[in-house]
């Protein structure tokens, strides 16, 4: 199977880091977990056919953390939702450990922005649904649930419902009911987009720290440069009209990451590098906004 993946590593902090270069090497030793290939996706639309995806070719390696990022409306949710098996691709192939995708399954966790918890049930009952969903019973699927909770630090919490928990508080739900039916990716579609800064950078730590302790390869949704260099070991950038791979970039910020590797400059490179694919300059001047000037004329204001 040929791909003409157009991975980018940004080379001079490639070269000053030994220990990033022989972490990508590591990386890509490490078996693929998920294959996409020639991936496409068209809707139709009123006026005519509209293509979301086109031509997607990437591979996911076991333990990866891959981050998605691009502009609104690229076709990310779109990638997330044919990678989940709730919509069917037009064109293409996808492969997890190496058997065709057809629909949606436990291997595959999910994520979303909104918050999906079931309101009726308790913090255990949500994470023990899958479980049970799948035909487990027994005392086991109890303890194993206190598990996961206890790992997303809620064990105080297991019998509250979601009413009573903060948005951060039903992220970490969300993330252990996903790990409990212990899948062999996590699809997260921009999870930490609804909540403030500070709770969201507290979630980004949380969400390392997970993925350093349990078998689980991450592909991670998200408009936001620093979460997405702060997380990702690579970044696959989508550019708009029709949703294209743009590049796949190699963060070569060492890891464990933290606050203040973003005054790195491999950091601010990477930033960088995406900034210009996501936010081209022309744009912004496309985009000006036609305002009437309605103060009176002669004041200050710039
Ligand atoms: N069910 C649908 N029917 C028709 N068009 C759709 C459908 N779902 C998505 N699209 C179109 O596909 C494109 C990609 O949408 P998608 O929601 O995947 O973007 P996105 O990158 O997730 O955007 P955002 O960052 O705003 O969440 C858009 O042009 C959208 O209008
Ligand atoms: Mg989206």
């Amino acid at each position: 199977m040929t791909s003409s993946i157009p991975t980018v590593s940004l080379p001079d902090y490639r070269e000053q880091e030994p220990a990033v270069a022989e972490r990508f090497r590591k990386l890509k030793e490490r078996p693929v977990v998920l294959r996409v290939r020639g991936l496409g996706k068209s809707f139709a639309s009123p006026e005519g056919r509209v293509t979301a995806l086109e031509g997607l070719d990437f591979d996911v390696h076991r333990r990866e953390f891959l981050c998605v990022i691009g502009q609104s409306g690229c076709g990310k949710s779109t990638l997330i939702r044919i990678l989940s098996g709730l919509e069917q691709p037009t064109s293409g192939e996808l492969l997890l450990d190496g058997k065709a995708v057809h629909g949606p399954g436990p291997d595959r966790g999910m994520v979303f922005q909104s918050y999906t918890l079931f309101p009726w049930l308790s913090v255990k009952e949500n994470v023990m649904f899958g479980p049970k969903m799948a035909g487990r019973t027994g005392p086991s699927v109890e303890s194993d649930a206190r598990q996961w909770i206890e790992m997303v630090g809620l064990s105080d919490f297991e019998n509250a419902y979601p009413f009573q928990l903060s948005g951060g508080m039903k992220q970490r739900v969300a993330i252990a009911r996903a790990l409990a039916n212990q899948p062999r990716i996590l699809l997260m579609d921009e999870p930490f987009g609804a909540l403030d800064a500070q709770t969201r950078a507290q979630m980004q730590d949380y969400l390392l720290q997970i993925w350093k302790n349990i078998d689980v390869t991450i592909l991670f949704i998200t408009h936001d440069l620093d979460e997405a260099v702060y997380l990702a070991d690579r970044i696959l950038v989508l550019k708009a009209k029709p949703g294209r791979i743009d590049e796949i970039i190699e963060v070569p910020v060492p890891r464990p990451r933290s606050l203040d590797q973003s005054i790195l400059p491999a950091y601010l490179a990477t930033k960088k590098r995406i900034s210009e694919m996501i936010h081209p300059r022309e744009q912004h001047h496309k985009e000006m906004l036609h305002i009437p000037r309605l103060t009176v004329a002669g004041d200050e204001i710039e």
